[in-house]
C-alpha cells in the first residue's frame, strides 16, 4: 500500500482524481461537503477508498505531514475550505489546490498558510473528467522541497507520454495555476480555430457535418494531430437520440465559460503582451450570447456555396494554431521573468503532450524551440519559417471568409497580427505626437536619443 491522501471535494473532477489515486494504490480518504456524493462513492465498493462524514473524522484519518488535495470550485469555496481545515492541520501538512484558482489568490493563500507551517500548493489539472480519472496533465506549483513529497504521487498518477510522466514542479507561488489559466486561454484559441474551420466547410463549401468529421479526421495527423480535432469530428458526428437531425445542429449557438480565458486576456493586457487570438477566441464566447443584438443585426448567409482549397485552409489554421500556441507561451516567458518563476518552456510543452486538453504534435515542435538555450518562440527560426510559408493562404481564407460574412475573429486577428509584426509603419510616431500635443507625453526623435517635447502651440 502506498501512502494516504486525503481528496476534499468529490464533484466530477475530485471523484475522478479520488478514484485515481486509489487504481494507483494509493490509501484514499474522501470528503464533500454534502455526504451523498461521498456515499454514492462508498457504493461503489472501490479498493483504497474510504469516505468520511465529517471533516474532522476525514482529517483524523491522516497520517502526519497529511496530503490533501482540494477540488472545490475556484474562488470563495476554496477559501472557505482551507478556513475549515486550517484548526485542523498541523505544521508540515500539505494542502494543494487542484482546481482552476486564479494565481494571485493561490500566491496569497500560500504565504498564509506558510506562516502557520502548513505548506500550500497551487496545481493546474487539464483533462477533464476522463483525464483525470486516467491520466491527467498536471501543474503543480510551490515550495520545491515539499514537491519531494507531492510530486511522486502526481506524478504516478498523471498521463505518460514516451513512458514520461506529464507532470513536472512548474515553480514557486502560484505559478502551476498560472500555467493552467494560459493552457485554457490557448484552448479557447484552438477551439475557436477548428469552429472557424467548421464554418467555413458548412456555410461557404456546404459541407454536411460528417463530411466536415471527415475533413478532420484527414487533418488529424503529424503536427496537426490533437485531442480537439478528434473530439470535435466525434461531437460532428454525432446523432440526436431525439430527432432525425445531427446533435450539433440541435444545440443552440451561444457558449459558455468558467473565466480562465477571460483572465488570460486580462493578465495578457497587464502583462503587456499581445494575446489578440486568445482574447478573440473569448469575445467570439461573449459575441455568442449577445442574443439579441443577433437577432437585430442578423442577415441570413445566401446558401450559394463555392469550391473551397481544402489545402488553403488547412494551412490557414495551421499558422494561426501556431500563432495562438506561442502567444501562449510568449506569456509564459514573460511570466517566468516578471514574477521570477525561473518557468522551463520546453518541459511545460513536454507536460501538454498527453492528459490534456491541448494536447497536440505541435507540442513537439515547440519543445525543439526551447531545446536551444534562451530561445523565445517568435524569435524562432520556426515561427518565421512558419508564417512565411502560410500567410498568403491565411490572406486568402480570411478574404473569402470575411466576403461571405463569416464570423471568423480568430483567424482574421492571427492575419492582423502578423500584418503588426511585418508592417514597417505602424503610426506610433503619429500617436506620440498627438499625445505630446494634449498632455506633454514626449516623444523620441529618430535622429537622437532621449524623450523630448515639442511646443505645439507656437
Ligand atoms: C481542462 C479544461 C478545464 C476547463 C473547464 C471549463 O484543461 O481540463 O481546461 O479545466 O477549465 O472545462 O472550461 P470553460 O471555461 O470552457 O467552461
Amino acid at each position: 500500500m502506498k501512502r494516504q491522501v486525503g481528496v476534499i471535494g468529490l464533484g466530477v473532477m475530485g471523484k475522478s482524481l479520488a478514484l485515481n489515486l486509489a487504481n494507483h494504490g494509493y490509501e484514499v480518504s474522501g470528503f464533500n461537503r454534502s455526504f451523498s456524493k461521498t456515499k454514492a462513492i462508498i457504493d461503489e465498493h472501490h479498493d483504497n477508498f474510504k469516505g468520511y462524514e465529517t471533516i474532522e473524522d476525514f482529517v483524523s484519518s491522516l497520517t502526519l505531514p497529511r496530503v490533501i488535495l482540494m477540488m472545490v470550485p475556484a474562488g470563495s469555496a476554496v477559501d472557505a475550505t482551507i478556513a475549515q481545515l486550517r484548526p485542523l492541520l498541523s505544521k508540515g501538512d500539505i494542502l494543494m489546490d487542484g482546481g482552476n484558482s486564479y494565481f494571485m489568490d493561490t500566491n496569497l493563500r500560500s504565504l498564509e498558510l506558510e506562516e502557520e507551517g502548513i505548506h500550500y500548493y497551487g496545481v493546474g489539472v487539464s483533462g477533464g473528467e476522463k483525464g483525470a480519472l486516467l491520466g491527467p496533465s498536471i501543474m503543480p506549483s510551490g515550495d520545491q522541497e515539499v514537491y519531494k513529497i507531492v510530486g511522486p504521487i502526481l506524478e504516478d498518477i498523471s498521463a505518460k507520454k514516451d513512458g514520461h510522466p506529464c507532470c513536472t514542479y512548474i515553480g514557486k507561488e502560484g505559478s502551476g495555476h498560472y500555467v493552467k489559466m494560459v493552457h485554457n486561454g490557448i484552448e479557447y484559441a484552438d477551439m475557436q480555430l477548428i469552429v472557424e474551420v467548421y464554418l467555413f466547410l458548412k456555410h461557404y463549401a456546404g459541407y454536411s457535418n460528417q463530411k466536415i468529421a471527415d475533413v478532420f479526421e484527414s487533418w488529424n495527423h503529424d503536427e496537426l494531430k490533437s485531442y480537439l480535432f478528434k473530439i470535435s469530428s466525434a461531437v460532428l458526428r454525432e446523432k440526436d437520440p431525439e430527432s432525425e437531425h445531427d446533435l450539433v445542429d440541435i444545440i443552440m449557438d451561444r457558449s459558455g465559460n468558467k473565466g480562465t480565458g477571460r483572465w488570460t486576456s486580462i493578465e495578457a493586457l497587464k502583462q503587456e503582451c499581445n494575446a489578440s487570438l486568445l482574447t478573440a477566441a473569448y469575445q467570439a464566447r461573449i459575441m455568442s450570447n449577445q442574443t439579441n443584438l443577433r437577432k437585430i443585426y442578423g442577415k441570413k448567409t445566401e446558401s450559394v456555396f463555392q469550391d473551397i482549397d481544402l489545402e488553403q485552409l488547412k494551412m490557414a489554421y495551421s499558422l494561426a494554431k501556431s500563432l495562438a500556441f506561442a502567444q501562449g507561451f510568449h506569456l509564459y516567458e514573460d511570466a517566468s521573468k516578471r514574477y521570477e518563476w525561473n518557468l522551463d518552456f520546453a518541459k511545460i510543452a513536454s507536460i501538454f503532450r498527453s492528459g490534456c486538453i491541448i494536447q497536440t504534435n505541435f507540442l513537439n515542435t515547440i519543445m525543439s524551440v526551447y531545446e536551444t538555450k534562451d530561445a523565445e518562440i517568435f524569435s524562432s527560426k520556426m515561427m518565421l519559417e512558419c508564417i512565411h510559408k502560410n500567410e498568403s493562404a491565411l490572406l486568402s481564407i480570411v478574404e473569402k471568409g470575411l466576403k461571405k460574412h463569416l464570423a471568423i475573429p480568430v483567424l482574421t486577428n492571427a492575419y492582423l497580427f502578423v500584418t503588426q509584426l511585418e508592417s514597417t509603419h505602424l503610426g506610433a510616431n503619429l500617436i506620440q505626437g498627438q499625445r505630446d500635443y494634449f498632455g506633454a507625453h514626449t516623444y523620441e526623435r529618430i535622429d537622437r536619443e532621449g524623450f523630448e517635447h515639442h511646443d505645439w502651440n507656437n
